[in-house]
């Protein structure tokens, strides 16, 4: 079996949280591909943000973290690439229900507004929790029309 591939992309903001996250799959037996950032020089976060989402996209990764200064806007970059789902938090339980119950992809998280344990604490709750399918797999799906242009009610 192919080993879970986790993306992660970062602007100039979170380089040094990225290093945390890394350390964090490092322990968790996660491989991963970083897209950058590679340096703190200033840069744009869609550039990144989009690069990690094509490749969750692609299916070449499963999961993908995304970190910049809110996590705003590397998150709303991932979300305008089909077939993402990346949701941005600030707390291990919002992490956890968005993949249990959205089914997400993708996690952004602001190097600006949390700290790296609490970021470490928020990675692992999104990274061990399983969508529960059911009754949240038909608004999942709901979504996935809306992204085609579908009417949905
Ligand atoms: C960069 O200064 C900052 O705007 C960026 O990291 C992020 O917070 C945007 O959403």
């Amino acid at each position: 079996e192919e080993p879970v591939m986790i993306a992660i992309a970062n602007d100039h903001s979170a380089l040094e949280m990225k290093k945390e996250i890394m350390s964090l799959l490092d322990e968790m037996g996660l491989e991963y591909k970083d897209f950058g950032a590679y340096s703190s020089e200033s840069c744009n976060y869609p550039v990144f943000g989009a690069r990690a989402a094509r490749a969750v996209a692609s299916g070449e990764c499963e999961f993908g973290i995304l970190l910049c200064g809110t996590g705003l806007g590397i998150g709303l970059a991932a979300n305008k690439i089909k077939g993402i789902r990346c949701v941005t938090c600030s707390d291990p339980l919002s992490a956890e229900l968005g993949r249990r119950h959205n089914n997400a992809n993708m996690l952004s998280m602001g190097a600006r507004i949390i700290g790296p344990e609490l970021a470490k604490c928020i990675a692992r709750a999104f990274l061990t929790a399983q969508f529960e399918g059911g009754r949240h797999a038909l608004r999942v799906e709901m979504l996935s029309a809306l992204e085609r242009g579908e009417e949905i009610e």
